[in-house]
Order: C-alpha cells, then sequence, then structure tokens
C-alpha cells in the first residue's frame, strides 16, 4: 500500500473508470478478492500464505488503465506491472513466479493444476461481484457461467 508506482495506478484506474456502469477495478474490488481467496484458503486448507494471497489479489488488475488506453489485456499488463512491484515489496523470485503466473491466468476458468493461487484467484475474483443484484448484468461481457449468481462471501 506504501508504494508509490501503485497507488498511482489505483488513482489513474479510478478516474478511468469514473463513468463505467459495469463493474469497477477499485480497492474494494482487490480487498474483496483478496479476503475471499483467504476465507476459501482456510476453508480447503490450501495452506497458501497469506502476503502471497493479497499480492496476487492486489496486483491482478492493475494493467486496466494500460487496456483502456491502448488495448493491451488487462491480465498481460498486470503481470508486467508486478514485476516491477513485487520486488520492490520484498517478494523472492518463487513468491513472484507463482504470483505473475496466477495473474497472468486470472482470467480462465482451466488453470493448469498445481496452480492453486491462480485457481482461488479466479474463484474470488467472480466471487467477489455482485451480479445476482447488477443492473448492467444483460450487457455484461462475462458469460453467464463467469456470473455470480449467488451470495456465498
Ligand atoms: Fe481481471
Ligand atoms: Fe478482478
Amino acid at each position: 500500500m506504501q508504494n508509490i508506482r501503485y497507488q498511482s495506478l489505483i488513482s489513474e484506474i479510478a478516474e478511468l473508470e469514473k463513468n463505467r456502469k459495469f463493474c469497477r477495478h477499485t480497492m474494494e474490488h482487490f480487498l474483496d478478492t483478496a479476503r475471499i481467496m483467504y476465507i476459501l484458503n482456510l476453508e480447503e486448507n490450501a495452506a497458501l500464505p497469506k502476503d502471497v494471497i493479497y499480492a496476487a489479489a492486489l496486483l491482478h488488475d492493475t494493467g486496466r488503465a494500460e487496456e483502456y488506453r491502448n488495448g493491451t489485456p488487462h491480465h498481460k499488463a498486470s503481470v508486467d506491472i508486478a514485476l516491477h512491484i513485487l520486488p520492490e515489496c520484498g517478494f523472492d523470485e518463487s513468491e513472484i513466479r507463482q504470483i505473475t503466473e496466477a495473474i497472468d491466468r486470472h482470467r480462465e476458468k482451466t488453470v493448469p493444476s498445481g496452480n492453486r493461487l491462480g485457481e482461488l484467484l479466479y474463484r474470488a475474483d467472480k466471487l467477489s461481484r455482485q451480479c445476482y443484484s447488477c443492473g448492467a448484468a444483460d450487457e455484461c461481457y462475462w458469460s453467464d457461467d463467469k456470473k455470480n449468481h449467488t451470495l456465498r462471501y
């Protein structure tokens, strides 16, 4: 949260999304995703470290600003950003590999086996959204199976 690059990305995304009617990519979304990942981690005894979970969730959509600016898919842009920010925050090489793989695959339902962090990120990202009470659900690009129809967490 002290990282200057991270802070400026959050402000930039908020500005770019201020008139967006679909889900926004705010700190609320990042923290909802982190906390749901952590709940799933506890419920399913995945034993993933809390800081790795929070890093993946807090960084997974940071590439949104670049996507709006030049069309780069945001999961790819988010990986590039994470590769800069994670070393600045003291994560080691193996943690950085694990986190960036999870971010890279966060839009794919089928994450490679062994990528537990990526699987939890995919699920928590969807579970954090309130599609069941969203006025723009009919126009949303998410397929029906991605939408969250039930309040669970
Ligand atoms: Fe995303
Ligand atoms: Fe997301």
